[in-house]
Protein backbone atom coordinates (compact mmCIF):
# COMPACT_ATOMS: atom_id res chain seq x y z
CA UNK A 1 0.00 0.00 0.00
CA UNK A 2 1.38 3.74 -0.98
CA UNK A 3 -0.17 6.76 0.34
CA UNK A 4 0.19 9.94 -0.82
CA UNK A 5 -1.80 13.49 0.24
CA UNK A 6 -2.64 16.90 -0.95
CA UNK A 7 -4.02 19.66 0.03
CA UNK A 8 -8.26 19.75 -0.17
CA UNK A 9 -8.88 23.38 0.76
CA UNK A 10 -10.02 25.28 3.85
CA UNK A 11 -13.12 24.12 6.16
CA UNK A 12 -15.93 27.15 6.99
CA UNK A 13 -13.96 27.80 10.47
CA UNK A 14 -10.15 27.97 8.58
CA UNK A 15 -9.10 24.15 9.39
CA UNK A 16 -6.72 22.93 6.19
CA UNK A 17 -8.54 19.94 5.34
CA UNK A 18 -6.07 16.63 3.54
CA UNK A 19 -7.05 14.29 0.47
CA UNK A 20 -5.07 11.04 1.63
CA UNK A 21 -5.33 8.59 -1.42
CA UNK A 22 -3.87 4.71 -0.45
CA UNK A 23 -2.95 2.83 -4.24
CA UNK A 24 -2.10 -0.85 -4.34
CA UNK A 25 -0.78 -3.31 -6.14
CA UNK A 26 -3.50 -3.87 -8.41
CA UNK A 27 -3.90 0.11 -9.29
CA UNK A 28 -7.40 -0.01 -7.21
CA UNK A 29 -7.55 3.58 -4.99
CA UNK A 30 -9.45 4.79 -2.11
CA UNK A 31 -9.25 8.46 -1.22
CA UNK A 32 -10.02 10.00 1.75
CA UNK A 33 -10.62 13.42 3.42
CA UNK A 34 -9.55 13.92 7.34
CA UNK A 35 -13.39 15.79 7.14
CA UNK A 36 -15.00 13.15 8.82
CA UNK A 37 -12.87 10.25 7.95
CA UNK A 38 -14.73 10.54 4.87
CA UNK A 39 -14.40 8.36 1.88
CA UNK A 40 -14.67 9.73 -1.41
CA UNK A 41 -14.09 7.63 -3.84
CA UNK A 42 -13.32 3.80 -4.19
CA UNK A 43 -11.88 2.76 -8.08
CA UNK A 44 -11.75 -0.75 -8.76
CA UNK A 45 -10.29 -2.72 -11.72
CA UNK A 46 -12.88 -4.52 -13.53
CA UNK A 47 -12.77 -5.59 -17.22
CA UNK A 48 -9.66 -3.63 -18.10
CA UNK A 49 -11.38 -0.32 -16.55
CA UNK A 50 -11.59 1.64 -13.64
CA UNK A 51 -14.83 1.73 -11.63
CA UNK A 52 -15.67 4.40 -9.30
CA UNK A 53 -18.27 2.54 -7.31
CA UNK A 54 -18.50 5.16 -4.41
CA UNK A 55 -21.21 8.21 -4.33
CA UNK A 56 -19.12 11.77 -3.59
CA UNK A 57 -18.71 15.31 -4.40
CA UNK A 58 -15.80 17.43 -5.60
CA UNK A 59 -16.14 20.25 -3.33
CA UNK A 60 -15.14 20.08 0.43
CA UNK A 61 -18.37 22.85 0.93
CA UNK A 62 -20.81 19.75 -0.55
CA UNK A 63 -19.19 17.98 2.57
CA UNK A 64 -19.36 20.26 4.90
CA UNK A 65 -23.46 20.40 4.11
CA UNK A 66 -23.57 16.60 3.19
CA UNK A 67 -27.46 15.74 3.64
CA UNK A 68 -27.17 11.92 3.67
CA UNK A 69 -23.68 11.29 5.06
CA UNK A 70 -21.64 10.39 1.83
CA UNK A 71 -18.97 8.08 3.04
CA UNK A 72 -18.94 9.30 6.35
CA UNK A 73 -17.85 7.96 9.63
CA UNK A 74 -20.89 8.07 11.72
CA UNK A 75 -20.55 8.78 15.58
CA UNK A 76 -20.95 9.27 18.36
CA UNK A 77 -23.82 6.81 18.04
CA UNK A 78 -24.66 5.93 14.52
CA UNK A 79 -28.50 5.73 13.59
CA UNK A 80 -31.41 6.62 15.66
CA UNK A 81 -31.96 6.77 19.15
CA UNK A 82 -35.53 7.93 20.31
CA UNK A 83 -36.95 11.01 21.67
CA UNK A 84 -32.68 11.93 21.29
CA UNK A 85 -32.73 10.85 25.20
CA UNK A 86 -31.74 7.86 27.07
CA UNK A 87 -31.11 6.81 30.76
CA UNK A 88 -28.22 5.78 32.14
CA UNK A 89 -26.51 4.65 35.37
CA UNK A 90 -30.20 6.26 36.45
CA UNK A 91 -29.48 9.58 35.28
CA UNK A 92 -30.93 10.71 31.72
CA UNK A 93 -28.75 12.31 29.16
CA UNK A 94 -30.55 14.91 26.55
CA UNK A 95 -29.26 14.96 23.24
CA UNK A 96 -29.39 16.93 20.34
CA UNK A 97 -32.61 16.09 18.30
CA UNK A 98 -32.21 16.30 14.44
CA UNK A 99 -34.61 13.89 13.32
CA UNK A 100 -38.38 14.72 13.98
CA UNK A 101 -37.81 14.89 17.12
CA UNK A 102 -35.11 12.03 17.61
CA UNK A 103 -31.37 12.00 17.24
CA UNK A 104 -29.74 10.45 14.02
CA UNK A 105 -26.33 9.88 13.44
CA UNK A 106 -24.52 11.55 16.15
CA UNK A 107 -26.42 14.74 16.03
CA UNK A 108 -26.91 18.16 14.54
CA UNK A 109 -22.45 18.34 14.36
CA UNK A 110 -21.58 14.48 14.47
CA UNK A 111 -18.08 13.11 13.84
CA UNK A 112 -18.97 13.33 9.87
CA UNK A 113 -18.49 17.02 10.79
CA UNK A 114 -14.96 17.61 12.17
CA UNK A 115 -11.33 17.43 10.54
CA UNK A 116 -9.35 14.39 11.97
CA UNK A 117 -6.01 14.52 13.33
CA UNK A 118 -4.33 12.45 10.84
CA UNK A 119 -1.18 10.63 10.31
CA UNK A 120 -0.23 7.33 7.75
CA UNK A 121 2.14 4.44 10.03
CA UNK A 122 2.81 0.94 8.70
CA UNK A 123 -1.52 -0.02 9.59
CA UNK A 124 -2.34 2.23 7.10
CA UNK A 125 -3.93 5.78 7.78
CA UNK A 126 -4.89 6.63 11.55
CA UNK A 127 -7.40 8.97 12.27
CA UNK A 128 -7.88 10.95 15.52
CA UNK A 129 -10.14 12.99 17.70
CA UNK A 130 -11.39 13.42 21.25
CA UNK A 131 -15.22 13.80 21.74
CA UNK A 132 -15.29 15.55 24.60
CA UNK A 133 -17.46 15.48 27.44
CA UNK A 134 -21.06 16.93 26.89
CA UNK A 135 -20.35 16.92 22.84
CA UNK A 136 -23.93 16.53 21.40
CA UNK A 137 -25.30 16.06 25.30
CA UNK A 138 -22.75 12.50 25.31
CA UNK A 139 -21.28 12.01 28.89
CA UNK A 140 -17.55 11.41 29.06
CA UNK A 141 -14.46 12.52 27.18
CA UNK A 142 -14.10 9.57 23.93
CA UNK A 143 -10.42 9.00 22.36
CA UNK A 144 -11.39 8.12 19.02
CA UNK A 145 -9.33 6.52 16.29
CA UNK A 146 -10.18 5.21 13.18
CA UNK A 147 -7.51 3.37 11.10
CA UNK A 148 -8.10 3.00 6.81
CA UNK A 149 -5.91 0.58 5.19
CA UNK A 150 -5.84 -1.09 1.59
CA UNK A 151 -4.47 -4.22 0.94
CA UNK A 152 -3.46 -5.96 -2.01
CA UNK A 153 -6.15 -8.55 -2.10
CA UNK A 154 -8.30 -5.11 -2.65
CA UNK A 155 -9.62 -5.27 0.80
CA UNK A 156 -10.26 -1.57 2.38
CA UNK A 157 -10.42 -2.56 6.03
CA UNK A 158 -11.50 0.77 8.79
CA UNK A 159 -10.88 -0.33 12.49
CA UNK A 160 -12.77 1.90 14.85
CA UNK A 161 -11.31 2.33 18.46
CA UNK A 162 -12.42 4.06 21.20
CA UNK A 163 -11.79 5.05 24.95
CA UNK A 164 -13.75 6.84 27.41
CA UNK A 165 -13.37 8.55 31.03
CA UNK A 166 -16.93 8.01 31.98
CA UNK A 167 -19.80 5.41 31.16
CA UNK A 168 -20.90 6.48 27.81
CA UNK A 169 -22.66 4.75 25.06
CA UNK A 170 -20.38 4.64 21.72
CA UNK A 171 -21.80 2.79 17.78
CA UNK A 172 -19.12 4.05 15.03
CA UNK A 173 -20.14 2.70 11.51
CA UNK A 174 -18.61 3.97 7.77
CA UNK A 175 -21.71 5.49 5.65
CA UNK A 176 -20.43 4.89 2.07
CA UNK A 177 -23.18 4.72 -0.66
CA UNK A 178 -21.87 2.07 -3.50
CA UNK A 179 -22.82 1.41 -6.86
CA UNK A 180 -20.92 -1.64 -8.23
CA UNK A 181 -21.98 -0.20 -11.69
CA UNK A 182 -20.22 2.24 -10.90
CA UNK A 183 -21.66 6.15 -9.50
CA UNK A 184 -24.25 7.94 -11.02
CA UNK A 185 -24.84 5.04 -13.32
CA UNK A 186 -28.55 5.00 -12.30
CA UNK A 187 -30.58 2.61 -10.01
CA UNK A 188 -29.02 -0.36 -8.45
CA UNK A 189 -32.02 -2.42 -8.56
CA UNK A 190 -30.23 -5.19 -11.02
CA UNK A 191 -27.14 -5.67 -8.39
CA UNK A 192 -27.50 -8.52 -6.86
CA UNK A 193 -26.97 -9.02 -2.77
CA UNK A 194 -26.28 -11.33 0.07
CA UNK A 195 -26.97 -10.40 3.59
CA UNK A 196 -26.20 -13.36 6.41
CA UNK A 197 -28.55 -12.52 8.33
CA UNK A 198 -32.11 -14.79 9.50
CA UNK A 199 -33.87 -12.05 11.03
CA UNK A 200 -33.80 -8.08 11.07
CA UNK A 201 -35.38 -5.49 13.93
CA UNK A 202 -38.13 -3.88 12.96
CA UNK A 203 -38.99 -0.25 12.76
CA UNK A 204 -41.90 1.82 13.80
CA UNK A 205 -43.18 4.70 10.73
CA UNK A 206 -40.10 6.75 11.65
CA UNK A 207 -37.70 4.25 11.24
CA UNK A 208 -36.65 3.72 15.26
CA UNK A 209 -36.34 -0.58 16.29
CA UNK A 210 -39.12 -1.27 18.10
CA UNK A 211 -37.41 -4.15 19.86
CA UNK A 212 -38.94 -6.89 17.94
CA UNK A 213 -37.46 -9.33 15.94
CA UNK A 214 -38.53 -10.43 12.31
CA UNK A 215 -37.56 -13.34 10.85
CA UNK A 216 -36.82 -12.75 7.11
CA UNK A 217 -37.92 -15.99 5.72
CA UNK A 218 -41.09 -15.69 3.46
CA UNK A 219 -40.69 -11.85 3.43
CA UNK A 220 -38.63 -9.44 1.04
CA UNK A 221 -36.24 -8.77 4.10
CA UNK A 222 -34.72 -12.55 2.91
CA UNK A 223 -31.49 -12.12 1.22
CA UNK A 224 -29.67 -15.33 2.57
CA UNK A 225 -29.59 -16.64 -1.00
CA UNK A 226 -28.40 -13.55 -3.75
CA UNK A 227 -30.98 -11.31 -4.97
CA UNK A 228 -31.61 -8.28 -7.10
CA UNK A 229 -32.19 -4.97 -4.62
CA UNK A 230 -34.87 -3.84 -6.67
CA UNK A 231 -36.78 -7.34 -7.21
CA UNK A 232 -39.03 -7.07 -3.95
CA UNK A 233 -38.26 -3.41 -3.34
CA UNK A 234 -41.43 -2.16 -4.02
CA UNK A 235 -43.65 -5.14 -2.56
CA UNK A 236 -46.22 -4.03 -0.84
CA UNK A 237 -45.04 -5.04 2.82
CA UNK A 238 -45.18 -3.01 6.12
CA UNK A 239 -41.42 -3.06 7.17
CA UNK A 240 -40.80 -1.90 3.33
CA UNK A 241 -43.34 0.78 4.12
CA UNK A 242 -41.45 2.21 7.02
CA UNK A 243 -38.36 4.01 5.70
CA UNK A 244 -40.07 3.59 1.86
CA UNK A 245 -37.57 0.92 1.00
CA UNK A 246 -34.99 -1.16 3.02
CA UNK A 247 -33.73 0.44 5.67
CA UNK A 248 -33.18 -1.60 8.17
CA UNK A 249 -30.90 -3.46 10.51
CA UNK A 250 -30.53 -6.94 10.18
CA UNK A 251 -29.31 -9.23 13.05
CA UNK A 252 -25.81 -10.79 11.37
CA UNK A 253 -25.37 -14.47 12.17
CA UNK A 254 -22.19 -15.41 14.20
CA UNK A 255 -19.81 -13.81 16.15
CA UNK A 256 -15.95 -12.15 15.64
CA UNK A 257 -15.10 -11.06 12.28
CA UNK A 258 -17.34 -12.93 9.72
CA UNK A 259 -18.82 -12.68 6.42
CA UNK A 260 -21.62 -10.29 6.83
CA UNK A 261 -22.98 -9.46 2.88
CA UNK A 262 -21.94 -10.21 -0.61
CA UNK A 263 -22.75 -7.79 -3.63
CA UNK A 264 -22.85 -8.39 -7.53
CA UNK A 265 -22.97 -6.24 -10.30
CA UNK A 266 -23.09 -8.89 -13.35
CA UNK A 267 -23.14 -5.37 -15.90
CA UNK A 268 -19.30 -4.61 -15.33
CA UNK A 269 -18.70 -8.16 -13.18
CA UNK A 270 -17.35 -6.20 -9.57
CA UNK A 271 -18.35 -7.54 -6.55
CA UNK A 272 -18.04 -6.92 -2.92
CA UNK A 273 -17.65 -8.64 0.10
CA UNK A 274 -18.24 -7.29 3.30
CA UNK A 275 -17.02 -8.66 6.84
CA UNK A 276 -17.52 -7.41 9.94
CA UNK A 277 -16.76 -8.07 13.72
CA UNK A 278 -20.26 -5.88 14.47
CA UNK A 279 -23.65 -7.55 15.06
CA UNK A 280 -25.75 -5.60 13.11
CA UNK A 281 -25.57 -4.46 9.33
CA UNK A 282 -28.09 -1.55 8.23
CA UNK A 283 -28.94 -2.37 4.64
CA UNK A 284 -30.28 1.55 3.45
CA UNK A 285 -31.26 1.33 -0.28
CA UNK A 286 -30.89 5.42 0.03
CA UNK A 287 -34.09 5.87 -0.12
CA UNK A 288 -33.46 9.74 1.16
CA UNK A 289 -31.10 10.56 -0.82
CA UNK A 290 -33.06 13.17 -2.53
CA UNK A 291 -32.25 14.47 -6.03
CA UNK A 292 -28.52 16.15 -6.08
CA UNK A 293 -25.26 16.68 -8.09
CA UNK A 294 -22.21 14.24 -7.58
CA UNK A 295 -18.58 14.08 -8.39
CA UNK A 296 -17.84 14.82 -11.70
CA UNK A 297 -20.97 16.19 -13.52
CA UNK A 298 -23.29 12.83 -11.74
CA UNK A 299 -26.45 13.14 -10.73
CA UNK A 300 -27.63 11.06 -8.24
CA UNK A 301 -31.08 10.10 -6.86
CA UNK A 302 -33.07 7.65 -4.82
CA UNK A 303 -32.43 4.30 -4.88
CA UNK A 304 -29.16 4.98 -6.97
CA UNK A 305 -26.91 3.15 -4.92
CA UNK A 306 -26.59 1.26 -1.26
CA UNK A 307 -25.24 1.84 2.28
CA UNK A 308 -24.22 -1.54 4.17
CA UNK A 309 -23.46 0.19 7.75
CA UNK A 310 -22.45 -2.19 9.90
CA UNK A 311 -23.23 -1.54 13.56
CA UNK A 312 -24.63 -2.18 17.02
CA UNK A 313 -28.33 -2.53 16.85
CA UNK A 314 -29.72 1.28 16.82
CA UNK A 315 -32.17 2.52 19.75
CA UNK A 316 -30.52 0.06 22.14
CA UNK A 317 -30.86 2.34 25.06
CA UNK A 318 -34.95 1.60 24.81
CA UNK A 319 -34.81 -1.56 23.61
CA UNK A 320 -32.86 -3.20 26.31
CA UNK A 321 -33.20 -6.91 24.50
CA UNK A 322 -30.47 -5.44 22.16
CA UNK A 323 -26.66 -5.86 22.67
CA UNK A 324 -25.26 -3.12 25.05
CA UNK A 325 -23.99 0.22 23.36
CA UNK A 326 -22.52 1.57 26.48
CA UNK A 327 -18.64 1.62 26.75
CA UNK A 328 -16.94 1.74 30.35
CA UNK A 329 -13.73 3.25 31.56
CA UNK A 330 -11.36 0.63 31.23
CA UNK A 331 -12.93 -0.85 27.82
CA UNK A 332 -11.97 -0.47 24.39
CA UNK A 333 -14.31 -0.17 21.72
CA UNK A 334 -12.86 -2.23 19.05
CA UNK A 335 -14.33 -3.23 15.91
CA UNK A 336 -13.18 -3.70 12.02
CA UNK A 337 -15.11 -4.17 8.86
CA UNK A 338 -13.46 -5.02 5.78
CA UNK A 339 -14.92 -4.11 2.31
CA UNK A 340 -13.16 -6.28 0.14
CA UNK A 341 -13.92 -5.99 -3.27
CA UNK A 342 -13.41 -8.65 -6.44
CA UNK A 343 -13.99 -9.29 -10.46
CA UNK A 344 -16.12 -11.74 -11.54
C1 LIG B 1 -29.18 5.83 7.17
C2 LIG B 1 -30.47 5.75 7.91
C3 LIG B 1 -31.53 6.40 7.04
C4 LIG B 1 -31.14 7.84 6.73
C5 LIG B 1 -29.73 7.87 6.16
C6 LIG B 1 -29.20 9.26 5.98
O1 LIG B 1 -28.16 5.22 7.91
O2 LIG B 1 -30.79 4.42 8.19
O3 LIG B 1 -32.80 6.35 7.66
O4 LIG B 1 -31.24 8.63 7.87
O5 LIG B 1 -28.84 7.18 6.98
O6 LIG B 1 -29.92 9.99 5.06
Amino acid sequence: MEITCRDFGAARDGSKVLEYCLHNRNGMRVTVLDYGCTVTSICVPARGEMIDVCLGYDTLEEYEKNDGYLGAVIGRHANRIAGGRFVLNGREYCLARNDNGNHLHGGLRGFDKYVWRSRMDEQGLVFTRLSPDGEEGYPGNLELSVTLSLSDDNAMTISYFAKTDRDTVVNLTNHTYFNLAGQGTGNVYDQQLQIFADSFTENDAACLPTGRFISVAGTPFDFTSPKCIGEQIDMDDPHLHCGNGYDHNFVLRGEGLREAARAYCARTGVGMEVQTTLPGLQFYSANFLTPRAGKKGSKYAPREAFCLETQLFPNAMECRNFPSPVLHPGETFDHKTIYRFFEK
